[in-house]
């Protein structure tokens, strides 16, 4: 077989994206859902958002009160303007796509990524005047083949995430969380009508029957 043919039958890989209310599980359910790809023989690249990479350290500066001071938090006098936090959002996945995501797909290694696009509608669309603007900052990102969205309530996501820390950051308010519940399902249906696929899965179940749902709804992507 020549190397050509070789190079053109190697299947690129899946772009996965788990999303859901901080406290939902995104982040445990990366691992698991990799380790699960990885014993079904595959390579995978389990990565997150804000990235690892300069723009993402710096969104992380300014949701933990580092850049833009106390006033970062939502609801202060003079917050860290949120039009600008949204650009670097946008402009830390493009960062992220360009050095990290893309190359890896094209070796043909899947990639899980805690957060991306939807994140991004949920959020930034309460503070920017809805969603419109927020999809053009983000027009230049590729779908992924499916975002699997954990489905609980914001009573849940809470209860789980102040059992595992007492940290509190930027977006880390009860009151603020049931408006993101409400705004995760307006994006929900905005991505579905511009024909993404997303792929509701109840994250309210034990950890493992979570990981075995995920698995099921992705077993025929692959
Ligand atoms: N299905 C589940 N049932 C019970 N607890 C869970 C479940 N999934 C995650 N947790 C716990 O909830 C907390 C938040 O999980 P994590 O994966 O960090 O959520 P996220 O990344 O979505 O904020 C952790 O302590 C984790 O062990
Ligand atoms: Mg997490």
């Amino acid at each position: 077989m020549s190397p050509r043919r070789a190079a053109g039958r190697r299947r690129r890989g899946r772009f996965l994206v788990l999303e859901g209310l901080d406290g939902a599980g995104t982040t445990t359910q990366a691992q698991r859902l990799a380790a699960w790809l990885r014993a079904q023989g595959r390579q995978v690249h389990v990565t997150a958002e804000p990235s690892g990479g300069p723009v993402g350290a710096l969104v992380r500066q300014v949701l933990t009160g580092r850049v833009g001071g106390a006033a970062a938090r939502p609801g202060a006098a003079n917050p860290f303007d949120p039009h600008a936090l949204a650009l670097l959002f946008a402009a830390d996945r493009l960062d992220h796509v360009a050095s990290e995501i893309a190359p890896r797909l094209a070796e043909g290694q899947d990639v899980i990524s805690d957060r991306y696009t939807l994140s991004s509608l949920a959020y930034q669309s309460l503070t920017c005047g809805g969603p419109a603007w927020i999809e053009a900052i983000n027009a230049r990102a590729p779908a992924p083949d499916a975002t699997l969205f954990l489905e609980v309530s914001a009573a849940t996501a809470v209860r789980r995430r102040f059992a595992a820390s007492s940290r509190r950051e930027l977006f880390e308010v009860p009151a603020f969380q049931r408006r993101v519940a409400r705004s995760y399902q307006r994006a929900l249906a905005r991505l579905q009508e511009q024909g993404e696929r997303v792929l509701v899965v109840d994250g309210e179940q034990p950890v493992e029957a979570v990981t075995a749902a995920l698995a099921e709804r992705v077993k025929s992507l692959l």
